[in-house]
C-alpha cells in the first residue's frame, strides 16, 4: 500500500477542517429558514420570538385619569429566546404599554434609528409622546408610526393579551 506523504496528510487535514467549518457556519442559517417561529431583530441579532405568555403589567397601572386619552408605562422582561434552532439566548426586552383611550397596546422601546431608548414624554403633543431624545425622533403612541426625526420605520408592535387586570406579552415579532 502506498504511503501518504507529509504534505498530502496536511492537505487532507486542511480540506477536512475547511468542510467542518463550512458545515458549522451553515447550520444556524439552515435552521433559521426551517424554524417556524418569527424572527425578531434586536440590536442587529435575529431572534425567534416563541415563548410562554409572560405578564408585563397590570391594566390599572395605565389607568386614564379624568380628561386623559393616553398614558403609558415602561416595562422590561428577561426572556430566553430561541436563537438559531434549539439554542437559546438570554435577552432583556424593553417595551412600553400604552393605554390609548381604553385600548392597551405595547411597543418595543428600541428606536429603529440607532437603537436608543424611546421614552414617554408627557409634555409633548399627543402624536409625539413616544420620544427618542438621541436625535429627536418621535412616534405616535396610537400606531407606533414615526411623526418626527430620522427613524426610518415605526416602532415594533408587540402582541399582547389582556386577561382581567393582567397584560401578557405573547410575541415580540410585531403585530
Ligand atoms: S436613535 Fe432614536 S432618533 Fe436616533
Amino acid at each position: 500500500m502506498q504511503k501518504l506523504s507529509g504534505s498530502r496528510i496536511v492537505m487532507i487535514f486542511t480540506v477536512l477542517l475547511f468542510l467542518l467549518f463550512g458545515f458549522a457556519s451553515l447550520s444556524p442559517v439552515v435552521r433559521l429558514f426551517y424554524s417556524e417561529a418569527k424572527p425578531y431583530k434586536f440590536f442587529g441579532y435575529e431572534f425567534r420570538s416563541t415563548f410562554d405568555p409572560i405578564k408585563i403589567a397590570s391594566v390599572h397601572e395605565v389607568e386614564l385619569k379624568t380628561d386623559q386619552i393616553l398614558t403609558a408605562k415602561s416595562f422590561k422582561v428577561v426572556l430566553d429566546l430561541p436563537y438559531s434552532g434549539p439554542e437559546k439566548v438570554r435577552q432583556n426586552i424593553y417595551g412600553i404599554i400604552v393605554n390609548d383611550n381604553g385600548e392597551i397596546k405595547a411597543y418595543s422601546t428600541v428606536c429603529p434609528h440607532l437603537n436608543c431608548s424611546v421614552k414617554w414624554e408627557e409634555e409633548k403633543v399627543d402624536d409625539q409622546k413616544l420620544w427618542c431624545n438621541c436625535h429627536n425622533g418621535a412616534f405616535n403612541p396610537k400606531t407606533g408610526n414615526v411623526t418626527a426625526g430620522p427613524p426610518p420605520k415605526p416602532l415594533t408592535r408587540f402582541v399582547i393579551e389582556t386577561r382581567e387586570d393582567d397584560v401578557f406579552l405573547l410575541d415580540i415579532g410585531g403585530a
